[in-house]
Parts: structure tokens; C-alpha cells; sequence
């Protein structure tokens, strides 16, 4: 609004008065031309310094690649690698008879022992807080390896059943496995039986072929050494 009240400017012709004359203006071009480097043809040269950048920079890399490389494994690489499990103990691979004795059991004595170790009235005797198990290793072990005809007590019931000989189808490890397992599960508190025992047992024995019966097998612990 202020701007409608001040005077209007007076015109005038710029080519009146020019600022420059067209000496000076030429001056001044031809001080700038000359100033201006000369255009040369292609692309100027790489600093020489800059080569030896360059040169130690690849230098460098090549003997980090070549010391790290693996020799460019390409199972070397594992993009899942987690630095922190290398300060976490190692897997566990210390066999465990407990856990390979129960797993044995699973599979070749439930189904008549039951997986409570209780057995069934009547058919299966019991495992748990019997004598034949845990009052003798070589009362069990020699049922294992041959098994176990005819009437037999168990816990005060008495059994006429059939139990298969395990000697032709597990290893010395496995029965020992199996047996330091029955020993110790479901409130059983006796030792281990070990391979060695086993393998001793089976020298012994091994090649018997008909089953035990109760008063044979009990002999044998007496004949043997001591029961523990
Ligand atoms: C097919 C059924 C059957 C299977 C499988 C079986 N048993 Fe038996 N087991 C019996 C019978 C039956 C008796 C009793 C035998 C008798 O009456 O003379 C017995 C007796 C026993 C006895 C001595 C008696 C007692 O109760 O303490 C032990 C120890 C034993 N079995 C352990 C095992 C183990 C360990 C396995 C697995 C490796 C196994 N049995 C698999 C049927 C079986």
C-alpha cells in the first residue's frame, strides 16, 4: 500500500550511459581467456601418489583374504555361527547307561515289565524292589543273557512264565546298560552292572542255550563270587 503512494520512478535508457565501455569489456575477456587453462586432449594422469594408495590398499586386502580365506571352503562358511556358544560348554558326549538302559528298556521290556517296572499279576513278575534284581549281578545279568523258565517267586507271587534270552540280540553294553537302568529306576537302589561284568558273564554262559531255571540261576550266584 505504501508502494501506491511513492512517486513513480523515472525511466531511463539503459543505452544511454553504458556502465562499461566496449574497450573495457574486452579487457576484461581477455584478462579472464588468458587466465583459463589451455584444454587438452584425453584424460590428465594419476597422481603417483595416489597409485601407491591404491597399490597398498590391494596389497593389504590380498593377505587379509589369503590368511582368512579358508582357502575359499565353501563349507567353511556358516552364516549361523554364534561367537557366543563357543564359551558354552560342550555337547554332552559322555555316554550315559542310565538314559541308554532306559531307552533299551523302552524298547525291549515294556511291554511285559510295563514301563513302571510293575509287571502284570500274574503273567509278568515285577521289576521293582525284587531280590532277582537287585540282591545279585549275576542272577540278572544270566537272565538276560539266556532267560528264565518255569516257576519261578517273585515278591511273593509266584510266576510261570517264559523270559526270552536277550544274549543273540543286545551287546555286553546294552544288557549292562539295561540292567544298571532296572537297578536304579522306580525306587531300585543297587549298583551298576558294567560291561566288563557282562562280557565276563557271557564268557561264562553266553553260548548256553536253553533258559534258565530259578534254582540253576540261584546256583550260580552261589558258585560265583560273593553277591555284593
Ligand atoms: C515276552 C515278555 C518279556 C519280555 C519282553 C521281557 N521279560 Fe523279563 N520276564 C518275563 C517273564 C514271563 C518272567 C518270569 C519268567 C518265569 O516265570 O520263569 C521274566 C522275568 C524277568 C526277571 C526276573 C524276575 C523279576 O521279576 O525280577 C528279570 C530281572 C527280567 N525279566 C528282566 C527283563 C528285562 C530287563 C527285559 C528287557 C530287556 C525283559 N525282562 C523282557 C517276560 C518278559
Amino acid at each position: 500500500m505504501s508502494d501506491s503512494t511513492l512517486p513513480p520512478e523515472p525511466e531511463k535508457d539503459r543505452n544511454d550511459e553504458p556502465a562499461l565501455s566496449d574497450a573495457e569489456v574486452q579487457r576484461m575477456h581477455s584478462q579472464i581467456l588468458r587466465e583459463k587453462e589451455e584444454p587438452r586432449e584425453g584424460f590428465p594422469p594419476v597422481p603417483i601418489f595416489l597409485l601407491f594408495v591404491f597399490a597398498t590398499v590391494v596389497f593389504t586386502c590380498g593377505i587379509y583374504m589369503g590368511k582368512n580365506s579358508a582357502g575359499f571352503r565353501w563349507d567353511v562358511y556358516d552364516p549361523n555361527f554364534d561367537p557366543a556358544q563357543l564359551n558354552e560348554a560342550p555337547a554332552q558326549v559322555v555316554y550315559d547307561p542310565v538314559a541308554a538302559g532306559e531307552r533299551i528298556f523302552s524298547q525291549n521290556c515294556v511291554a511285559c515289565h510295563q514301563s513302571d517296572g510293575q509287571g502284570l499279576p500274574g503273567a509278568f513278575p515285577p521289576l521293582v524292589g525284587t531280590a532277582w534284581v537287585q540282591d545279585s549281578r549275576i542272577v540278572p545279568t544270566a537272565v538276560l543273557l539266556n532267560g528264565l523258565n518255569g516257576p519261578i517267586e517273585v515278591a511273593g507271587s509266584t510266576y510261570n512264565g517264559n523270559m526270552p534270552a536277550f544274549g543273540g540280540l543286545l551287546s555286553d553294553r546294552d544288557i549292562a546298560a539295561v540292567l544298571t537302568y532296572i537297578r536304579q529306576a522306580w525306587g531300585n537302589t543297587a549298583g551298576p552292572i558294567t560291561e566288563a561284568q557282562v562280557a565276563e558273564a557271557r564268557q561264562a554262559h553266553g553260548s548256553r542255550a536253553a533258559p534258565w531255571t530259578a534254582e540253576e540261576v540261584f546256583s550260580l550266584s552261589e558258585l560265583s563270587t560273593p553277591v555284593e
